[in-house]
């Protein structure tokens, strides 16, 4: 079929790269109408009111908010009755930038100008000029996003004059906080929670692995604007079974396994997508499955990859170990036994060390958590006879061998072979 590749691909990017207005809002229907009664009471009706949003990074708290502001437009007819302020904790790091930030946001441009005396005294200005306007404005829906560092602001100041604004009839506001902290309120100075209207919406949503799979298909089906129906037909049909391959499948479930978060999945996508080309006219298996290796890393072998020669050869010790003796826990003396018949075996190949510096490496490996206690010891047990267990994998040891600069071959051989006494 004869696609517009460039077409293709900037239109899968644009959805892939920014969080794209039209993508369907999963599972979070509830909050959504929530949170819109809310803004049409504010534009609308005048109501002041306040509102905390709380869930983990990537759990749709912007999107949330997105998608009730555009529902909020389609449905009712606001387009001239309200202001929108964008707020970022991150940016806004005190009260001055954020007045300077509220006042260009709402159209008050002399507030850079202003000896600013007190926040109080600024913020009514603008909220005054805001009000006397020309043409005559409506509504401010202020947007808090990463609301838990406003906290730290001098006297909590900003905070404080927004929900103060709230309760008095001067201008109708909706604040919007929006935090992944859930212990969020107890960061609030007493004054300043008394004047929160304590309206949370907690965003504790996971979608199914149906669902998961429905995202992966829309993020990389093409609407049909500039191509011709049958190229879209087509590209669709493509994806659709790319989907149902048995390897995309796998992956897919490996990444859900390991986190719903559906911003990895717009992750995932982002080489195979970039690679869309003349010479590469479709998203093949193999495009995911490599993309996949390099977001999903495995930290335990990555770890591995950067310990000593002896701390390796341990860890190889208790893998035999494990091996012969069918148990999972082992003491450092066992340990220390298995590494010496390597020692004994291969003398002439390998550096020997004293027994406290094998010692000092096993209590390495402690400390990097590759092995850990079996039960909390006693207080005056010695490190050297605590029960301990590896926690790590023989796929990872060998994935590790594999990877590891210049590893002797002694090691590597003895790592597939065991020394049986
Ligand atoms: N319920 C959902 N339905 C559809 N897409 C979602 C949903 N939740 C999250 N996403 C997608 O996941 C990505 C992250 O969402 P969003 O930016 O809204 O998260 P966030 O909670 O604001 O994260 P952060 O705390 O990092 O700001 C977006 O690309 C969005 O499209
Ligand atoms: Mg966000």
């Amino acid at each position: 079929m004869d696609y517009n590749y460039s077409l293709i691909q900037s239109e899968l990017r644009n959805k892939i790269c920014h969080d794209c207005l039209n993508q369907e809002l999963i599972g979070l229907q509830d909050e959504q109408e929530k949170l819109l009664q809310l803004l049409r009471l504010c534009t609308l009706f005048g109501e002041s009111n306040s509102i905390l949003i709380i869930g983990p990074p990537a759990s749709g708290k912007t999107m949330l908010i997105r998608s009730a502001i555009n529902k909020l437009r389609d449905t009712e007819d606001v387009a001239d009755k309200y202001s929108q302020v964008n707020l970022n904790g991150l940016i806004q790091v005190d009260d001055k930038l954020a007045l300077i930030s509220i006042g260009e946001q709402l159209g008050v441009e002399d507030v850079r100008d202003r000896s600013i005396k007190s926040f109080g005294e600024t913020f009514a200005y603008i909220l005054e000029s805001y009000k006397n306007g020309n043409p005559k404005k409506g509504s401010i829906i202020f947007i808090l996003d990463v609301f838990d560092l406003f906290t730290r602001h001098r006297n909590q100041a900003l905070l404080y004059n927004l929900f103060e604004v709230c309760q008095s009839a001067k201008v109708s506001v909706l604040v919007i906080g929006v935090t992944c902290r859930l212990d969020v309120l107890e960061l609030l100075e007493k004054r300043v929670k008394s004047r929160f209207s304590h309206r949370q919406i907690y965003l504790l949503y996971a979608p199914s692995f149906d669902q998961y799979v429905a995202v992966f298909k829309s993020l990389l089906k093409i609407e049909g604007k500039g191509h011709k129906p049958s190229q879209t037909k087509s590209w669709n049909n493509h994806i659709e079974k790319l989907a149902n391959d048995g390897s995309v499948n796998d992956i897919l479930r490996r990444l859900f396994d390991y986190s719903k978060d559906l911003r990895l999945l717009k992750n995932l996508l982002v080489t195979p997508v970039c690679l869309i080309h003349e010479s590469h006219p479709n998203i093949v298996p193999d495009d995911i499955i490599k993309s996949c290796k390099h977001i999903v890393k495995d930290y335990t072998v990555l770890l591995l990859q950067g310990v000593s020669v002896l701390e390796l050869s341990l860890i190889i010790a208790m893998k035999h170990l494990s091996d012969k003796r069918r148990t999972t826990t082992f003491t450092f003396e066992m340990v220390y036994q298995e590494y010496m018949q390597f020692i004994l075996y291969k003398s002439q190949l390998v550096e020997k060390f004293p027994k406290p510096v094998i010692f000092k490496a096993y209590e390495r490996l402690i400390d990097m958590a590759l092995i850990k206690p079996t039960n909390h010891p006693h207080k005056r047990l010695q490190k050297e006879y605590w029960q301990m267990s590896l926690l790590v994998q023989p796929t990872q040891i060998a994935e590790a061998l594999q990877k590891y600069p210049n590893c002797p071959t002694s090691v590597m051989q003895w790592a597939l072979n065991p020394i049986h006494s």
